[in-house]
């Protein structure tokens, strides 16, 4: 057992801060450009193909993740903090993987869909608008949440590391 995340699972969960920074920061600015823009469409791309990404790297950390052990936090976390740290990655998971997928399904029932190297993904969902409506309301939802998950998170992580004084943070950026 080792006592640190391994090379790849730091690797990838740093990769998808900086990719998750991306999808935000790209959707919540398309309003900067009009719509029907050629500067629109690459704003929306950005955000279709970051988003994507975002699940392809959901699905390598859970392979990561189970085929990887990491030794308890040093010093043990009190038990209840450790459950609310598993229920907290587990909503992160699902977050990561709902996300991406709705998404996806949201573009299809819009009509749209989305091309990997030139070949188009299949559709998921027939043209569906009013599908396709209450899909973005959720998507916006969760994508609100997903804003105080991330922020709690990362505030837990600062937490362990300067007020518990445990390992917990070094264990995902310096490892094992
Ligand atoms: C982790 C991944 C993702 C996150 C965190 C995310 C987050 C968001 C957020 C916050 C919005 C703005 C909602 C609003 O204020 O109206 C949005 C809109 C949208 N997203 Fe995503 N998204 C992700 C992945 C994807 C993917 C993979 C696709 C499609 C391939 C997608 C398609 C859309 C579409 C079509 C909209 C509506 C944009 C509009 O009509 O202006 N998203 N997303
Ligand atoms: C500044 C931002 C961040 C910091 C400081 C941070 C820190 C950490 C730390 C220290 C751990 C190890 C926790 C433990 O061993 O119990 C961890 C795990 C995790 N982080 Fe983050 N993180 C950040 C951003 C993110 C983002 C953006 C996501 C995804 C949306 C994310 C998802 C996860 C998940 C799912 C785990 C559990 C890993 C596993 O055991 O498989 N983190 N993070």
């Amino acid at each position: 057992m080792k006592n640190g995340y391994s090379f790849s699972q730091r690797l990838v969960h740093w990769l998808t801060l900086l990719v998750i920074i991306v999808v935000y920061l790209a959707i919540e600015n398309r309003g900067l450009f009009e719509r029907g823009s050629d500067e629109r469409a690459l704003v929306m791309l950005t955000h279709f193909y970051a988003g994507f990404t975002i699940l392809i790297l959901a699905i390598i950390r859970l392979v990561l993740r189970m085929t990887n052990s990491v030794a308890p936090i040093d010093p043990l976390p009190p038990v209840w903090l450790q459950r609310s740290a598993m229920l907290g990655h587990v909503l992160l998971y699902a977050f990561l993987l709902a996300m991406p997928i709705i998404g996806l399904v949201m573009l299809n029932a819009k009509g749209g869909s989305l091309d990997l190297f030139g070949v188009s993904l299949p559709s998921l969902w027939p043209k569906d608008p009013e599908m396709a409506e209450q899909l973005e309301e959720l998507h916006e939802s969760i994508g609100k949440f997903g804003y105080v998950l991330i922020g709690l998170h990362a505030v837990v992580a600062l937490v362990h590391h300067h007020v518990l004084k445990d390992n917990t943070l070094t264990r995902m950026t310096r490892g094992r």
